[in-house]
């Protein structure tokens, strides 16, 4: 499995307001949509291109267009943050959801919504701000594989915990992961440290 870790001054800084638990939910979200772009730039700078020529005011020249479509899959509610990255830089993204709630005693996944589109030829991001023991990541991906074939699926994430990661890596070694920080451990109740807290919570003002 690949890990990418962004590496850049501008998710740094993103990150780090996001992680200040004085950040308000409406800054909240706008520093979380800003570090998706980033985020899904990463996860899609390879994607298929066909050549083309293009004509200038002066001469004909060679460009690219993009022929590999997006399929984004939120896991609600965190991952709702991350989608406007994926549809602004891809307006034809379609667009899929995965509810998926974590226990905070036994810290498994419970899943209680699917919504998901056709996907073949696409490639799938799975969207989902706290890779922590990887539980709800890993079962979100064994649905889309179970119930509708994209191309290939790729993890989009603001924050991994080794754990997940390594759970990830187990289970499906063939997704790449893309986070803004591989953080330290997760704490006794799950949550990654230093980590930002419960996301979801963060996002949506539910504290
Ligand atoms: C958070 C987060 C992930 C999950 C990560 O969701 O968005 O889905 O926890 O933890 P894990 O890797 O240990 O499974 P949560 O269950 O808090 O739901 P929410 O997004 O609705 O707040
Ligand atoms: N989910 C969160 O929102 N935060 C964590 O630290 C772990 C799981």
């Amino acid at each position: 499995m690949t890990l990418t870790v962004l590496d850049h001054p501008l998710a740094a800084d993103l990150l780090a307001r996001l992680r200040d638990e004085r950040t308000p939910p409406d800054l909240f979200r706008t520093l979380t949509r800003r570090l998706g772009w980033l985020l899904v730039l990463e996860a899609t700078r390879d994607l298929a291109t066909d050549p083309i020529d293009v004509p200038t005011p002066l001469e004909t020249t060679s460009g690219q267009v993009i022929t590999e479509r997006l399929v984004a899959i939120p896991v609600l509610r965190a991952g709702l943050g991350l989608l406007d990255a994926a549809t602004d830089l891809y307006p034809d993204t379609v667009v899929g959801y995965l509810g998926m709630e974590r226990d905070e005693i036994t810290l498994q996944p419970r899943d209680y919504y699917a919504k998901l589109p056709p996907m073949e030829g696409r490639r799938a991001l799975v969207l989902d701000p706290m890779l922590a023991t990887g539980g709800s990541g890993t079962a979100a991906v064994t649905h889309i594989k179970a119930n509708a074939g994209p191309k290939s699926i790729s993890f989009v994430c603001v924050v991994a915990a080794p754990e997940g990661v390594k759970r990830l890596a187990a289970d499906h070694p063939e997704v790449p992961v893309f986070t803004a920080a591989l953080d330290r451990q997760l704490n006794d109740q799950g949550f990654i440290l230093p980590g930002l807290g419960d996301f979801g919570d963060r996002l949506h003002g539910t504290v």
